[in-house]
């Protein structure tokens, strides 16, 4: 190993003796030994310089470093021993490497990622074989340490992840030894050099993580040698890749993420075949790269493309090297299919191309890779079944293809890997059962085949203890909530909802931490675990009618056991859509009373609602008919409740599956001025809503009864409690709806005269082409606004529009319907009639309802009947929108609350 440190100058002294000796003897002997004397001569004088300049540099390189040392700041000391009265010799110092021919110099001081700051010194560069020199990951905070160029041997230079400020000067071309430049993660700024071309043995060159400006300059072709070129993390560094780079045909490392690089991938990037990574990603970049990075790269590793504005197809031959391991094509335009030569990528573990276009079969192969850990393809339109064999991708660890339209089974061979941690593969087609090995993996986390069509019972979970995630909503799974679920101590999120499971709520789920519990519209029934209502989980249990417990509208019953209560409720169920089956065929073989009338499909239902019924309330819906005119057949339960019935025609386009997510959508909307949905019976040709009914029914019964008047204030809260269901239907809740069909016979009316409003968005349940006939065969023009005859898109200011002139029935009393009667015109609507009135006469108040008139509330009638007119502008845009009408009506309302006192209540 090295010499002992005390000894060297004794030691320098005793040889320098012997060489001077040995020259003498030499020279004695020359005549005879011309040889000989040559080469002793020679092996004499280069002892003599060797061992004459190892005593004099060692103590000089020794105090170079202490002069290096003395300029920086070392908060934490690790360069504490680095000092003359250090008993090691100053090559075993921290940080110190010396070469060991042609004897012991420093030749590299790594001192990464020890807090220093302070001035880099130049002294280091009188160390005359330093040739590598890392600072990176520390404090410097100053410009471009110009002067290390003096350091005549430096070949790396390493500054990275500092604080580094300023420009990179031209005199960097100074630095001419340099292979490995780094000042990456720092904040150097500016133009890139042209004089950086300069620097001809570069092999390395990192510029990334800074704020460099402008564009790649054609300098840098010029670099032959370079193997690594790093420009990556320049947001600033707005250029196209210039086509020089393709030149560069040492390079295997180029990195040009997260800049600002736009247009296309140059074509010369064929040139570069000793490329291993290329990183293109989060830059913008458009065109196809088909062309550019093809069959020619044979050595690629690593592409990465994604998150540009890339278009094309796929790219094609990219594995003729069979090297590659990571692709990245996400976020992109691609369309197209998916070779099925990407078989040949068997070295391939990355596969990435979500969020693009992507059509066509997914390629079987894929799934076999051998080394294959990642697949990500969701949000494309991709085809195909996830194969038994997958089982073949034993080190498969991560797949998402949610959002396509794969179809098949979960197969068997899933369970049988491993390494499985993540399978998200909600919104395909997946069908049939769940193999009971589905969670077999040790380490699967999180499971996500929510929306597809898979049926039957939810396997036991045994061996899946590290699940966290686990959502199979909206598939058709029954059976019971399986258990086992309790004993996954880690599972945070279960969501289960829109299915058919039945049964009880296990009680031992209130056990685990969960953070999201959803069971929501299933057929479960039973008293909820009292902790998971009350615990800290958002839980979701609505459109399970046999659930009782607190909060819910069910309390249990003691008396009844709940699995009797839950059979008999599904037969009332069953009834109530049996008897609803004979009220349509009546109706419906009444009016096509020559054509027989035949459903040739099955009733379904859903109730999101407990309804109790008895045969005999069943068998009195039967005989009554529906009331005439009104759109809603109307029945009265024992329990005094009454529910309101809108049948609908099946358009057909749409599947069940659909329809019921349409309606629970629907269904899930909470308002105080909203009707609820309990629930909905269908066939293949009809659809009933059922609605909750109100006591007093609809707006337009009580403004058309003789008797009791609804007084002023009244009416005041029902516009504004109809003003804003609208806006919260159309702003608030998501999705956004539109009422659609808004008239005073769609206005409820509850015991305290709330308003509730009803048979709102059918176009969202049927469908617009559906939608349409049937507003047309049923609609009194009057509420729909003119544009509607020739606007393809529904909007707001139509429903503005509907609600003006039902605000204009409840100021003048009079129903939109009823044309004058002594009228001699063409008939007028409300609108017309109203305009007309107040041109003609002389004072407004004319038109206003005289039977609730007084004259504390006229100004504010009068403000009313203001805005009713603005709503019905015959111009869309002139409108007021909803906001603006709930501002103007509450400033009005505030108004009546102040006087109510005061107003007489009118008879
Ligand atoms: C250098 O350090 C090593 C251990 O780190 C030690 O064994 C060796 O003796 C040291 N050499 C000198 C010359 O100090
Ligand atoms: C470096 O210094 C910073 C404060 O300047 C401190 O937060 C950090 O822990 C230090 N790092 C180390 C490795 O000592
Ligand atoms: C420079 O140092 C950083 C941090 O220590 C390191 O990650 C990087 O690889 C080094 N650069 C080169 C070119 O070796
Ligand atoms: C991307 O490029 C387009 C033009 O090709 C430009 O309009 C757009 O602003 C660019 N976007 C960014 C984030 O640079
Ligand atoms: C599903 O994928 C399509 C592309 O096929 C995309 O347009 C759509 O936004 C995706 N849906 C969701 C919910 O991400
Ligand atoms: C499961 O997938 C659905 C549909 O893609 C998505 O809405 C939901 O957030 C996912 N659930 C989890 C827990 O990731
Ligand atoms: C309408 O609903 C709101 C709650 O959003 C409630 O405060 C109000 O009393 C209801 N009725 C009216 C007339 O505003
Ligand atoms: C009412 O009178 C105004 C002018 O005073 C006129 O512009 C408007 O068309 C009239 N409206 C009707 C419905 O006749």
């Amino acid at each position: 190993m090295l010499p002992h440190s005390h000894s060297h100058s004794h030691l320098s002294l005793e040889i320098l003796f012997f060489s001077i000796s040995s020259l003498l003897q030499s020279y004695l002997m020359a005549t005879r030994f011309k040889l000989q004397f040559s080469i002793s001569l020679a092996f004499t004088f280069f002892c003599f310089f060797f061992f004459t300049t190892f005593s004099f540099t060692e103590n000089e390189e020794l105090g170079n470093l202490l002069r290096f040392k003395a300029s920086i700041d070392d908060p934490k000391g690790s360069l504490s021993g680095w000092s003359n009265t250090s008993s090691s010799h100053h090559c075993n110092w921290t940080g110190i490497t010396c070469t060991r021919a042609p004897s012991l110099y420093v030749s590299s001081i790594n001192l990464k990622s020890l807090n220093l700051s302070g001035d880099i010194s130049d002294s280091i560069c009188n160390l005359p074989y330093l040739t590598h020199l890392d600072l990176s990951q520390n404090l410097f905070n100053q410009p471009i340490p110009l002067h290390l160029s003096r350091c005549l041997t430096l070949e790396t230079l390493n500054l990275s992840s500092n604080l580094i400020w300023g420009t990179i000067p031209d005199q960097i071309s100074e630095f001419s030894s340099l292979k490995v430049l780094d000042f990456s993660s720092n904040h150097v700024e500016g133009k890139i050099p042209e004089d950086l071309g300069l620097l001809f043995n570069l092999q390395v060159l990192n510029l990334g993580s800074n704020l460099l400006t402008g564009t790649v300059p054609p300098a840098i072709g010029k670099l032959s040698e370079l193997i690594v070129l790093d420009l990556s993390e320049n947001s600033y560094l707005v250029s196209d890749i210039p086509s020089f780079i393709g030149k560069l045909d040492k390079l295997e490392q180029l990195l040009l993420h997260k800049s600002g690089f736009h247009g296309e991938i140059p074509t010369s990037f064929v040139g570069l075949t000793s490329l291993k990574t290329l990183d293109l990603c989060l830059n913008n970049l458009s065109g196809e790269i088909t062309r550019s990075i093809g069959p020619s790269l044979k050595n690629l590793v690593s592409l990465d493309v994604s998150q540009n504005k890339l278009s094309g197809s796929f790219p094609s031959g990219i594995c003729s090297g069979k090297r590659l391991i990571n692709l990245s094509l996400h976020s992109n335009f691609f369309e197209g299919s998916l070779p099925n030569s990407i078989g040949e990528c068997l070295s391939l573990e990355r596969f990435q191309v979500q969020n693009n276009g992507f059509s066509g079969e997914f390629p079987v192969v894929l799934w076999k890779l051998p080394k294959i850990k990642i697949i990500r393809a969701d949000n494309n339109r991709l085809t195909g079944q996830v194969p038994d064999s997958v089982s073949l991708a034993t080190a498969l660890e991560q797949v998402e293809i949610d959002n396509n339209s794969f179809s098949g089974d979960i197969p068997h061979g899933l369970g049988l890997i491993k390494s499985l941690y993540k399978f998200s593969a909600s919104e395909n087609g997946f069908a049939g059962e769940l193999p009971p090995n589905f969670c077999d993996s040790p380490v699967l986390s999180i499971v996500n085949i929510s929306h597809n069509r898979l049926l039957g019972k939810i396997p036991e979970v045994k061996n899946c203890k590290k699940l966290v995630s686990l959502s199979l909503a909206g598939n058709a799974f029954t059976g019971a909530i399986p258990p086992s679920l309790a004993d996954l101590h880690v599972l945070t999120y279960l969501d289960l909802s829109d299915n058919s499971l039945t049964g009880l709520i296990p009680q031992d789920l209130q056990n685990l931490k969960l953070a999201l519990f959803n069971v929501s519209f299933n057929q479960l029934s039973g008293e909820v675990p009292h902790s998971l209502v009350s615990g800290l989980p958002a839980s979701f249990l609505q459109g399970n009618p046999g659930l009782c417990g607190p909060g819910l509208p069910n309390s249990c019953s003691s008396n009844l056991s709940s699995v009797h209560k839950t059979s008999g409720k599904a037969l009332m169920l069953a009834l109530i859509c049996l008897a609803l089956a004979i009220v349509t065929f009546l109706v419906v073989s009444y009016r096509y009373s020559r054509k027989k009338v035949q459903f040739k499909s099955s009733w379904n239902s859903e109730f999101y609602y407990p309804l109790r019924l008895t045969e005999h309330e069943l068998m009195k819906v039967v005989n009554e008919s529906c009331p005439s005119g009104s759109e809603v057949y109307v029945l009265s339960l024992s329990s005094g409740e009454l529910i309101a019935v809108k049948k609908l025609v099946n358009p057909r386009n749409i599947s069940s599956k659909a329809l019921k997510a349409q309606v629970r959508t629907i269904a899930k909307i909470r308002h105080k001025n909203i009707t609820q949905i309990l629930g909905f019976c269908f066939t293949d040709e009809l659809i009933f809503l059922i609605y909750e009914f109100t006591q007093n029914g609809s707006l337009h019964d009580m403004l058309s009864k003789s008797g009791d008047q609804l007084q002023w204030s009244i009416r005041l809260k029902i516009a504004l409690g109809v003003a804003q269901a609208l806006a919260y239907i159309s702003k608030d809740y998501v999705p956004h709806l539109l009422h659609r069909n808004l008239k005073s016979t769609n206005i409820l009316l509850d015991k305290d005269f709330e308003p509730k409003l009803t048979d709102f968005a059918l176009d969202y349940i049927v469908g617009e082409t559906s939608f349409q006939s049937l507003v047309h065969a049923n609609s009194n023009s009057c509420y729909t606004a003119p544009e509607n005859n020739y606007s393809k898109k529904a909007t707001e200011e139509m429903d503005v529009y509907s609600f003006g002139v039902v605000l204009l029935e409840l100021v003048t009393g009079q129903s939109a319907e009823k044309v004058e009667e002594g009228s001699s015109e063409e008939s007028l609507d409300i609108v017309k009639q109203v305009r007309r009135k107040i041109n003609l006469t002389t004072g407004a108040s004319q038109v206003l309802d005289q039977k609730i008139l007084s004259n504390s509330c006229q100004p504010d009638i009068l403000k009313t009947l203001d805005i009713a007119l603005d709503c019905t502008a015959v111009a869309a845009e002139k409108r007021p929108s909803l906001v603006q009408i709930i501002k103007l009506l509450e400033g009005i309302s505030s108004s009546v609350s102040a006087s109510a006192e005061k107003l007489p209540v009118s008879a």
